[in-house]
């Protein structure tokens, strides 16, 4: 646990998680129907709900789309599990801590650039859901659009178990390694890899380190899929395969397991007499996944300019408008810069998309300072920025020769509509105060 509890037995459980997240098998492909049973005979064979399903468990079917949604966007998988998820007492109230939830409206939404940065330390004993520190969003949960950008620091493990109804979570660590034991399986995530928890699916959060700390993007909207590819072709981005589902595993647990289930906004907490997490085997493509971003194939220019950042899309949330998605999750990988006569930075931007930035690793090209890994800037709605002026300096004079980036992993959630802030990050002391100076002092050029 954590500086409060007992290292050896902390340590111990650490070395245990760890043994347990490396030895990891997984499923390969996103959006595939898959199939997986910890025990052989626990899945049904061509039915879905036998009259009496295998080794006497029970069938239950987790609807991540409407039963009519068209097939190629349904979503929805089928488990086979111990006791269904029905058998379970009252939930009652809880606090919600340092969560909050769309509609954000207690700041006024600020047109100035912002930045932050990393959490401070949590206290003792903080796990995941504890550490869960909500910046701010857009949309509304009730009415399943738009986003939550949360940041997370955590020293102990859950042994309590989360389920959001609200939306799906794309947990984005920048700091610990973190084994997720979700209802239909395990998944290892470290930093430069993502987790994909869709709505509804238990999990629980073990640390492998001695602290954890990233990013979570909460999507309300229509769950995260691959771009389309156009003219780029059959391949390229994101590729399908390299999104892991787990394998089934199962807890056979009797005995009390706190249950937090947020729901439209607040947390609401039910003791079980058993753990949710009992999954035997299951079927079906509404699926956690992890997706490591280093495997991510990173498309460019070959000839001058660079394409606009939509080419780094890793997933996105579409909205109904085509083209315009609730959020896009788009990465900053390694990649080669070869334009010529072309400024190579992200070029001076107002856009009417809003973009939060975080930092994984290493640097980001067009900050030379201030941008840090665990902080993050807000770009709102048609706020200017860019490069800032020592990057500016330095890109205008560079001896264009091929040069590859190879020292930083950046992310960015850019979103169709504004983020308003909690207060609390609104107020936060680890929110920059002249985040504004990085671009004063860009001298005027101007020769007529
Ligand atoms: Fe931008």
């Amino acid at each position: 646990m954590g500086d409060g509890g007992t290292p050896r037995a902390s340590g111990f459980e650490r070395g245990e998680a760890r043994k347990t997240a490396e030895g990891l098998t997984y499923l390969s492909g996103f959006g595939n129907e898959h199939s997986s049973e910890a025990v052989p005979g626990a899945l049904p064979e061509g039915r879905n709900s036998p009259q009496r399903a295998p080794l006497g468990l029970y069938a239950e079917q987790l609807s991540g789309s409407a039963f009519t949604e068209p097939r190629a966007h349904n979503r929805r998988s089928w488990l086979y599990r111990i006791r269904p998820s029905a058998a379970h007492p009252a939930f009652t109230r809880t606090q919600n801590g340092t969560v909050r939830t769309a509609p954000f409206n207690q700041t006024v939404p600020d047109p100035n650039r912002l930045r932050w940065n990393p959490l401070p330390d949590p206290a003792p004993e903080t796990d995941f859901l504890a550490g869960l520190w909500t910046l701010g969003g857009n949309g509304d949960a009730t009415q399943r659009t738009g986003i939550a950008i949360h940041l997370y620091a955590a020293n102990a493990s859950m042994d309590r178990v989360f389920s959001d109804a609200d939306g799906e979570l794309l947990i984005v660590p920048e700091r610990g390694g973190l084994l997720l034991r979700t209802e239909f399986g395990l998944l290892h995530v470290e930093p430069g890899h993502v987790a994909l928890i869709p709505r509804g699916v238990r999990f629980r959060v073990e640390l492998l380190d001695d602290s954890a700390r990233g990013y979570v993007c909460e999507n309300y909207g229509a769950p995260f899929r691959l771009p389309d590819l156009g003219p780029i072709g059959a391949n390229g981005l994101a590729n399908p395969r390299d999104f892991r589902a787990p394998v089934a595993a199962y807890e056979d647990v009797e005995g009390p397991v706190e249950v937090v289930n947020k729901f439209c906004g607040n947390l609401w907490t039910a003791t079980y007499d058993h753990s949710p997490l009992d999954v035997v085997a299951w079927h079906g493509n509404h699926v956690p996944y992890v997706y490591d971003l280093r495997r991510f194939n990173v498309l460019g220019t070959i000839t001058y300019d660079h394409p606009d950042p939509s080419i780094f899309t890793v997933l996105t949330s579409p909205s109904d408008t085509p083209g315009l998605a609730g959020v896009d999750f788009v990465v900053f990988a390694p990649r080669w810069l070869v334009g010529e006569d072309t400024f190579r930075p992200p070029y001076f931007h107002r856009n009417v998309m809003s973009e939060y930035m975080g930092l994984i690793e290493g640097a980001y090209d067009a900050k030379a300072e201030g941008f840090v890994p665990g902080g993050g800037s807000l770009h709102n709605m048609m706020s200017a920025h860019g490069p800032d002026r020592e990057t500016f300096d330095r890109a205008s004079a560079a001896e264009l020769k091929p040069q590859k980036i190879d020292d930083g992993l950046a992310f960015m959630f850019e979103t169709r509509w504004p983020v308003t802030l909690t207060p609390h990050a609104a107020r936060a002391e680890h929110l920059q105060q002249r985040y504004d100076d990085v671009w004063q002092g860009l001298q005027r050029h101007f020769r007529p």
